[in-house]
């Protein structure tokens, strides 16, 4: 491992340090942008000022240095996409149509059933890829496109496969609540969870995690789904309120819920109580703005003093996406945010989700060297929208991405 001295950056994101690792966004106003340096040492980061004398010298002029971006809410690994059905969205069928007409999560699930470990790694790893170059070094996996007790274990050990294929670091959610598989009731499918929940234990999951909505699992099963994260020591996590207001964040936060994702369509009465709570506000623009879904009160729960959290949801069906500058700017223009609120929403309260806030998300010495370098100033992200400034991306010190228009800036010794 080598050291790495990064020099003469125009800005530089500090994020306040909080004895939680996490700071909620009533106070991303303390959040600081001066230029600076920074010194990467063994995989961790040494210092903020440079080396004269390091194994590689990066010229920083110009740029923004940020941690490297955490999308905590995507779908991978699936297999194949579903294009035909975002054609019939803009021309007018619901999703829950569209679900209900045998499309969906069951499209996908069947396109897994049908591939093979390789070609599903393949295209995860196509993506990882991509997300790499627009500054993701942490993202996490959710299995869900299995729809069986046999396809969920094995989505779980291809995410498994994706971590050690991949340089960034994966965190895996079982996602065992997503649809009812064909031939269940709800209720029926949660008692085979149940039964499922030992050999979920031997896969290194962080997390469970359910749909609630009314093509999917209702509040009696996130209930339960509660019950089974408590008795296995995992974290809960729950897609909630996306197309229509049930009232589920109430029941999140009561099963200890770790976040509540989505919330396009959160009841005003719900934002105070989830903004004082220890349960993240994952909001997610782009399945948002493709699925044509209303906007979370983003502005509401960032002056309450919430968790508030961006991430991709990067999945064949409602979100296709997987750049992080890209959500940043949808949450600038259509959250009323500021960017500095929009990148703490994708590094350090993103690592909180995925329970690493102590050891990455910000650029405090000691922390792992995951760091991005956008070209320009953090102001161009949501300004310059769609366009990708990601220069350089180190994953624990180590160079994983330059692109190539920027190599001029290495210097090795
Ligand atoms: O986060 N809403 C449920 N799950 C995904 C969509 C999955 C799919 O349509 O394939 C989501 O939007
Ligand atoms: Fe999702």
């Amino acid at each position: 491992l080598s050291t790495v001295s990064i020099e003469g950056a125009a800005e530089v994101l500090r994020i306040p340090a909080t004895e939680e690792h996490v700071l909620r966004h009533d106070r991303a106003g303390e959040i600081g942008l001066d230029g600076g340096s920074l010194t990467l040492a063994d995989g961790r980061i040494a210092a903020l000022d440079s080396r004269p004398h390091a194994d590689l010298h990066v010229d920083a002029s110009g740029c923004a240095v940020l941690p490297g971006l955490v999308d905590c809410h995507t779908h991978l690994p699936f297999c194949g996409w579903r294009a035909e059905e975002y054609a019939q969205k803009v021309a007018g069928t619901s999703y829950e149509e569209i679900a209900r007409s045998g499309g969906g999560i069951a499209a996908s699930a069947r396109a897994l059933a049908g591939a093979s470990d390789d070609a599903v790694i393949a295209q995860a790893r196509g993506l990882a890829t991509e997300m790499l170059q627009h500054g993701t070094t942490t993202l996490e996996c959710k299995s869900g496109y299995g729809l069986s007790v046999d396809g969920e274990l094995r989505a779980l050990a291809l995410a498994e496969r994706l971590d050690r294929e991949v340089p960034q670091t994966v965190v895996s959610t079982a996602l065992l609540a997503h649809a009812v598989p064909p031939g269940f009731t709800a209720d029926e499918w949660m008692d085979a969870v149940a039964g499922m929940m030992d050999a979920v234990a031997d896969r290194d999951a962080w997390a469970l995690d359910i749909y609630v909505e009314s093509v999917a699992f209702g509040l009696e099963h996130l209930e339960r789904m509660g019950a089974l994260a408590q008795d296995y020591g995992l974290a809960l996590r729950a897609h909630v309120e996306q197309f229509s207001t049930m009232r589920s964040v109430p029941v999140a936060l009561a099963a200890g819920a770790r976040s509540v994702d989505h919330l396009a369509c959160l009841h005003p009465d719900d934002v105070a109580p989830l903004a004082a709570a220890d349960c993240a506000a994952v909001l997610l623009p782009g399945a948002e703005l493709l699925g044509d879904e209303r906007v979370a009160p983003a502005r509401a729960l960032a002056d309450a003093g919430a968790i508030c959290v961006l991430a991709t949801d990067c999945n064949p069906g409602t979100s296709p996406v997987v750049s992080l500058p890209v959500v940043v700017g949808l949450a600038v223009r259509r959250y009323g945010w500021t960017v500095s609120e929009a990148l703490l929403a994708c590094t350090q309260s993103a690592a909180w989700v995925l329970g690493l806030a102590h050891d990455l998300g910000a650029l405090d010495p000691g922390k792992r060297a995951d760091v991005v370098l956008l070209d320009s100033p953090v102001s161009h992200l949501p300004y310059r929208f769609g366009r990708n400034p990601a220069a350089l991306v180190l994953v624990g010190g180590e160079v994983a991405w330059v692109r190539p228009d920027q190599a001029w800036r290495l210097r090795r010794r």
